[in-house]
């Protein structure tokens, strides 16, 4: 981990596929609604019947091509598209084709619309995205859980579209070192609070972790929870960060996900939740500071943009840089492995980086 190294993406895709990629949260997805939603810059129908289930369908008819989106859900739990009434369950087969007169022996079900694992847990949808070629194979794995017990309910949710690539917003959410600069506020810390710091980090599922400590922050976010405060920060791919903060036996999580929506947007979100009542009452407290907090980093991605558009070379440096460097080793190692070139290793070593912040 010597030297600087190169921070271009290398060789490995723009967006990475077979994983769960947060697509909504659950209560925006109503039963009997179809939505229209870009992922990875495929359109996806985003849907819920009438009995609960939410699904997702490619949002383009297989007949003419028009977006299912702008159909209706009928009550038997089909898509009914709305150029020539075609019917597709939610599953992806087709039910229906209205034209057809006695005689006419094409058989529906062998046509069939795209569909894509969908799953709903801790408040929010996560959709599928599988590589091509794959489309049909069911999911290896289940989405990212919120360690609290049972299904986690969210207390708030804040969410900005960053106009900039998934690669940009996710190495700012990791980044240890633009605190001081970017995330000033008294409630959070100052530049003049910038001091060494030296934190574990071990590889974990399909990413790493920086082992719990106590948050060198002497801030006062984290002082309103009392003394023996510890913070847990776990990054997987392709974007997903959980924030485990304990206090005695109060849990709270930060659960942070990236999802692109193309080559140039990424809606980024970060859902709170706890297991206390009593910190509902700091809520309000909660609420501005993670919109601020948010719009900070997106405030910077978009800044990026201006040099970014030039195509300049960029460098990454030891140690403050290595979180990026990992991100970059295990988007290329997931690349291989769901290439087919090979099984998927985690590069990331057991190791200690310093950095001051
Ligand atoms: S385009 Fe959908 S039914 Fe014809
Ligand atoms: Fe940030």
């Amino acid at each position: 981990m010597s030297g600087t190294g190169a921070a271009d993406a290398e060789s490995a895709p723009a967006f990475l596929r077979n994983l769960w990629y947060r697509a909504a949260q659950a209560d925006t997805i109503r039963r009997g609604r179809l939505y229209r939603r870009i992922f990875l810059g495929e359109p996806v129908l985003l849907g819920r019947t009438h009995d609960g289930h939410p699904f997702g369908l490619r949002d383009i008819c297989p007949h003419r091509g028009v977006p299912l989106s702008a159909g209706r859900l009928l009550e038997e739990n089909t898509v009914e598209c709305s150029y020539h009434g075609w019917r597709f369950r939610p599953e992806g087969t087709c039910a229906a084709i209205p034209s057809l007169v006695d005689g006419q022996d094409i058989d529906p079900s062998r046509i069939r619309v795209r569909s894509y694992p969908v799953r709903e847990q801790d408040g929010l949808i996560w959709i599928f995205m599988p590589a091509p070629g794959q489309e049909f194979t069911q999911p290896a794995f289940d989405p990212p859980k919120v360690l609290l017990e049972g299904n986690a309910c969210p207390q708030f949710v804040e969410c900005q579209r960053f106009r900039c690539a998934m690669d940009h917003a996710v190495v700012g959410l990791m980044d240890p070192a633009h605190g001081p600069f970017v995330h000033q506020a008294w409630y959070w810390r100052s530049r003049h609070s910038i001091h060494a710091k030296a934190k574990r980090f071990a590889p974990s599922l399909r990413g790493f972790t920086m082992l719990a400590h106590e948050p060198s922050s002497n801030s006062f976010a984290y002082r309103i929870l009392g003394a023996d405060v510890t913070t847990e920060i776990r990054f997987e791919l392709p974007g997903v960060r959980f924030e485990n903060i304990s206090a005695g036996t109060k849990r709270i999580v930060g659960l942070t996900t990236c999802t692109p929506i193309d080559a140039d947007a990424t809606e980024v979100t970060q859902v709170f939740y706890w297991n206390s009542a009593l910190l509902g009452l700091i809520k309000p407290f909660f609420r501005p500071f993670a919109r601020a907090f948010l719009g900070q980093d997106r405030a910077m991605v978009e800044l990026q943009r201006e040099g970014l558009k030039f195509n300049p070379r960029l460098m990454l440096i030891p140690d403050a840089d290595m979180p990026a460097m990992w991100y970059q080793r295990l988007k290329k190692a997931w690349a291989d492995s769901t290439g087919g070139n090979a099984a998927f290793v985690n590069p990331v070593p057991e190791t200690t980086l310093r950095w001051r912040s």
